[in-house]
Parts: C-alpha cells; structure tokens; sequence
C-alpha cells in the first residue's frame, strides 16, 4: 500500500503537537520527507501526489510521535547545521547552538591563517572544524573527556575530509604534553547544576549532562581550569576566547585580569547578552 505526498503532509501536520507553530510544522514535514525518503521540498512542490511507501510512511510518523514527545529533530535525523558545515550528532554531544557560531566569528576575526589552535571541550568538533574550514592552513586540536563525543567529531572530521587532532583529555589536566597553542578556545559546560529545574527539559532529558552542567557548584569551576591551560600552553601574545554564562560574565573577566593578560574584553552575543571572552596571554 502506498500514501500520497499529499495525504502524508496532512497527517504529519496534524499529529504534530509539541509547541511548533503552523509554519514550524511545515518545515518538519519537509525535514522527515528528505531524512527518511531523499525526497526534497521541490519533489513536493513538483509532484505532491507522488506516492511513498507504508514503510517510509511509518517512519515518518515514528519521527513525529518521537517529537511529540520532546526529542530533538537533530537526534532524528541524527545531523545538525553548524555554520556551512552538516555535522552528525547523537545523544553523547551537544547540540551546537548558534551563540557558538558567533564565537568562530570572534576567534575568526582574530586568527592568523597558520596558527596552532586547541579546541577544549570539542564535542560533535563544531569549533575546530569551522576554524579549520576556514583556514585550512591551521593546525587544529580538539581534546574531550568523554571518547563518545570524539568518536563523534572524528566521524565529522572524516565526512568533511578535514583535518584535526582529537586526544582524550580533561581540561582540568596539565595540557603541556599537547605543546604551546597560539589560540585556545572554548565553551565548557557552564550550567551550574543548580539551575537544572530551570532548563528546557527537553534539553535536560536528551543532551548530555557532561556536556551542559559544571561539576562542581562553582560555577567558575572550569574557567579556572582554562586560566591555567592558559598559563601553561597559550604562547605569550596568544588569545583565549571562552563562551560564558552570561550570569557570570564579569566574574570570568575578573578572573582573566590578572597580570599574565591584557586586553581582557566581554562581547554581547545577537540576543545583547554577555556571552563570549577574548584575552591576550602577555
Ligand atoms: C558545552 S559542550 C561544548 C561542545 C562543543 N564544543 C560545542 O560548542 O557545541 C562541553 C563539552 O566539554 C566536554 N567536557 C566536559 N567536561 C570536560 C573536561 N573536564 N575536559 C574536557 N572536556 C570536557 C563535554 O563532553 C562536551 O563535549
């Protein structure tokens, strides 16, 4: 038995609760159609009354109860959209947010093209691999305490054919064996666990904790961490530029301004909240 384009667009609309708006539902429509039957947008502006099978008829619907109950459309279709990179994504790495992309920009707008950069905290590998896009000159590290999550950025480094070094690594360690970087960057979890009855819980219940949440209940916790990464590997007139907690924003800077850097700045993110740092190892 098979189902029209038609029919299913009708049903996946209508079965779709979970707070998207009419126009939001369309677009899930159109991103199931191409992950579970290749068929793209313009197959259904062309054609609408192309038939499809039960199977991907079924998937499809799977794929809306599944968001109906809170799953994010990026651990579906199993990608995520970073800048002009399609990046694979599961549940052992962060989703990456667009307040991140912004945080390439700042490093981008400060990088020269043959520097050594370290990602700390890479994740799905979204910064390094966007810094490396850019400035395939680079030569870019990603280090992570959790081997899921680099399993995930090298599978990404490959599907891009671009090259990074991932090493399991805490940040909490002493980095010296990786070498002296003149760029160290970073959004570590800065989620103090605190204010876990406060997050989405959507965010709370699929992403991973490791990824969101500060291990300890200073929330300051792996910025120091980065501070002394900083003392021991950033070379002198190198930059670290970290994501922040907007909540402590200005105690990150106060904990940058110290001697061993200057020119210690915070920028607002696109919402007009204070998000990113930028300071200069003297
Ligand atoms: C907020 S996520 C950022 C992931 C990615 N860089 C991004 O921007 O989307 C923080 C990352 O830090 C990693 N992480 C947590 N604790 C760590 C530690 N002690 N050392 C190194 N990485 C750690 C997590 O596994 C996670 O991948």
């Amino acid at each position: 038995m098979t189902l029209s384009l038609k029919k299913l667009k009708k049903s996946v609309v209508s079965e779709l609760q979970y707070n998207f708006t009419a126009r939001e539902k369309e677009q899930v429509f159109f991103i199931l159609l191409e992950h579970f039957t290749a068929l793209s947008k313009i197959t259904y502006l062309t054609n609408s009354g192309q038939e499809i099978s039960i199977d991907q008829n079924e998937s499809i619907l799977h794929g809306v109860t599944l968001l109906n109950e809170g799953i994010p459309i990026q651990h579906i279709t199993e990608k995520a959209y970073f800048r002009d990179l399609e990046l694979q994504v599961n549940k052992h790495v962060l989703i990456p947010r667009p307040e991140t992309e912004e945080l390439v920009s700042l490093v981008l707008g400060h990088i020269s093209p043959n520097q050594r950069v370290l990602d700390l905290g890479t994740g799905s590998g979204c910064i390094g691999l966007s810094l490396k896009s850019k400035l395939p000159n680079l030569e870019v590290h990603g280090i992570d305490v959790s081997q899921d999550a680099l399993d995930v950025a090298q599978l990404n480094a490959k599907n891009l054919g671009l090259e990074m070094n991932f090493t399991k690594l805490s940040m909490t360690e002493n980095l010296s064996g990786l070498g002296e970087f003149q760029v160290l960057v970073s959004n570590p979890p800065y989620i103090g666990k605190h204010e876990a009855p406060k997050l989405e819980s959507n965010v709370y219940r699929n992403e991973p904790h490791i990824a969101l949440f500060s291990i300890t209940e200073d929330p300051l916790y792996f910025y120091k961490a980065l501070k002394k990464s900083a003392l021991e590997i950033l070379k002198p007139g190198g930059f670290i530029f970290l994501e922040l907690h907007e909540d402590y924003a200005n105690k990150t800077a106060e904990l940058f301004k110290s001697e061993k850097f200057e020119d210690v700045e915070i920028f607002n993110d696109l919402q007009g909240k204070l998000r990113f740092l930028k300071a200069k190892r003297i």
